[in-house]
């Protein structure tokens, strides 16, 4: 059976869940009985905007379950020849591949691919709204951090309106019971968000109430022209610095998705910090999206 991943908004509680939990089963298990989990499958990349973990972690996995990744690569296709998507996507199927990794800079992307499409269809980012997969690894860091997060507040800060990781994570930590707050100026916040997720302009004030943190680089690509960020002023108000990390609880943990931008919304003395959790998250891209392969490849071929 072929199941889609395209946003976590549309899965449910249940199975964000069960992909967290599956995801700890995978990465204790045995290497020569994980590499038989999704042996002779084939799952193609497809990224149209620029990745570093998302794109090696999907592929790490994939090799974790036996599976091989065949790297579409954009530049040299026939996407530049003017081939639509839908086109280039319908002829890769035609060879027989089992599932696509799609990364694209538009919304809604890998859902229309989605219901058009034989092979299954995982998202690793769309424009400015969802990736499911960022949104599970955080919520496997937080709940390996807390054993569970009712009663637990995170912060989401910074350009929380351009950014598909805070769209996955507010839904993901709801979904487990957490409190939400995202923090940003006013031109940056989103329309996309569900009820009982909160917003707010400043940090300082929550920062003594948080558990969490988890920080974001500015979108510079995808700011409207018309909105010129004063960083500076930004950087006033929102930064991790050491003193604001300072006003968070002792078992307060930092989060950053990366890329980061190292002197703008944290510096490095927190992100190299003890209390940063941004290596771990890493880690744990490739142990959900073992699960996620897993469940939408439906075993081995
Ligand atoms: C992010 C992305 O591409 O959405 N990175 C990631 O996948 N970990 C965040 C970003 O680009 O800022």
């Amino acid at each position: 059976m072929t199941r889609h991943l395209v946003d976590l908004a549309s899965v449910g509680a249940e199975m964000i869940l069960e992909w967290v939990s599956r995801a700890r089963v995978l990465r204790d298990m045995p290497r020569s009985e994980r590499e038989k989990i999704c042996a002779g499958r084939e799952v193609v990349h497809l990224f149209l905007e620029p990745s570093t973990r998302t794109r090696v972690s999907f592929e790490i996995a994939a090799h974790r379950l036996g599976a091989r990744v065949i790297d579409f690569d954009t530049e040299a296709s026939s996407l530049q020849k003017g081939e639509s998507l839908y086109d280039t996507v319908r002829t890769i199927e035609a060879m027989g591949t089992d599932a696509l990794v799609i990364r694209h800079g538009e919304n809604h992307a890998p859902n229309e691919l989605a219901k058009r499409t034989r092979g299954a269809v995982i998202n690793a980012g769309d424009g400015t709204r969802a990736h499911p997969t960022q949104g599970l690894l955080d919520l496997l860091t937080l709940l390996d951090e807390f054993g569970d997060l009712a009663g637990r507040k995170i912060a989401i800060v910074g350009d929380v309106k351009h950014s598909r990781v805070a769209g996955s994570d507010l839904v993901a930590f709801t979904s487990a019971g957490a409190e939400v707050v995202l923090v940003a100026p006013p031109e940056l916040r989103r329309e996309d968000v569900p009820p009982g997720v909160t917003f707010e302009e400043e940090l300082d004030p929550l920062l003594p109430t948080l558990d969490a943190i988890v920080m974001l680089r500015i979108q510079r690509e995808r700011l409207d022209a018309e909105l010129a960020l004063d960083t500076e002023a930004f950087v006033a108000r929102y930064q991790l610095s050491e003193a604001r990390l300072a006003m968070i609880p002792a078992h307060g943990i930092v989060m950053h998705p990366g890329p980061m931008n190292r002197g703008v919304e944290i510096v490095d003395a927190v992100a190299d910090g003890p209390r940063s959790r941004i290596l771990d998250q890493v880690g744990r891209g490739v142990a959900v999206r073992m699960a996620v392969l897993e469940w939408s490849l439906g075993g081995a071929r």
